[in-house]
């Protein structure tokens, strides 16, 4: 078990939907530690590149065009096996398959407007944050201080 950060993306139907404060109250709820996070329109050209590994897919055209839909929302939350446990959160990637309880199993139905991205190996989590924070994380020890009561 290791102390890892893993990349996090509220889709655009996540956010339409309203579903941003549950899914990261589900991370935070958990024990994880949000060390970035912002609201993005991203390009298409950043999206391309996101997802470059599925350029020969037939659903990859459908798939940017609806990541460029609208907002998304790009996280990092670093903890014990962040990685593997992020993605069991989230549910299979259809979310017909994913159990009751996981985010995808809770909310959505359809794998086109699955509502979350998780990084799906360590490698792939550093070359998503690399992409998505270029300005770097913002790195806190977690507190003890007097306002925590
Ligand atoms: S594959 O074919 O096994 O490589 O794909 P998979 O690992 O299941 O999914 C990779 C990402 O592609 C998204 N996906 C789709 N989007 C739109 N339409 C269809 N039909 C579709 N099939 C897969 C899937 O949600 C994964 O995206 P992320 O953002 O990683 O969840």
């Amino acid at each position: 078990m290791a102390t890892e950060q893993t990349y996090i993306m509220i889709k655009p139907d996540g956010v339409q939907r309203g579903l941003v404060g549950e899914i990261i109250a589900r991370f935070e709820k958990r024990g994880y530690k949000l060390v970035a996070m912002k609201l993005m329109q991203a390009s298409k050209e950043h999206l391309e590149k996101h997802y470059e590994d599925l350029s020969s897919k037939g659903f990859f055209n459908g798939l940017i065009k609806y990541m460029a839909s609208g907002p998304v929302v790009a996280m990092v939350w670093e903890g014990k096996d962040a990685v593997k446990q992020g993605r069991a959160m989230l549910g299979a990637t259809n979310p017909l398959a994913s159990a009751p309880g996981t985010i995808r199993g809770d909310y959505c139905i359809d794998t086109g407007r699955n509502i979350i991205h998780g990084s799906d190996a360590v490698d792939s989590a550093k070359k998503e944050i690399a992409l998505w924070f270029p300005e770097g994380l913002c790195q806190y020890t977690a507190a003890t201080a007097s306002w925590i009561y």
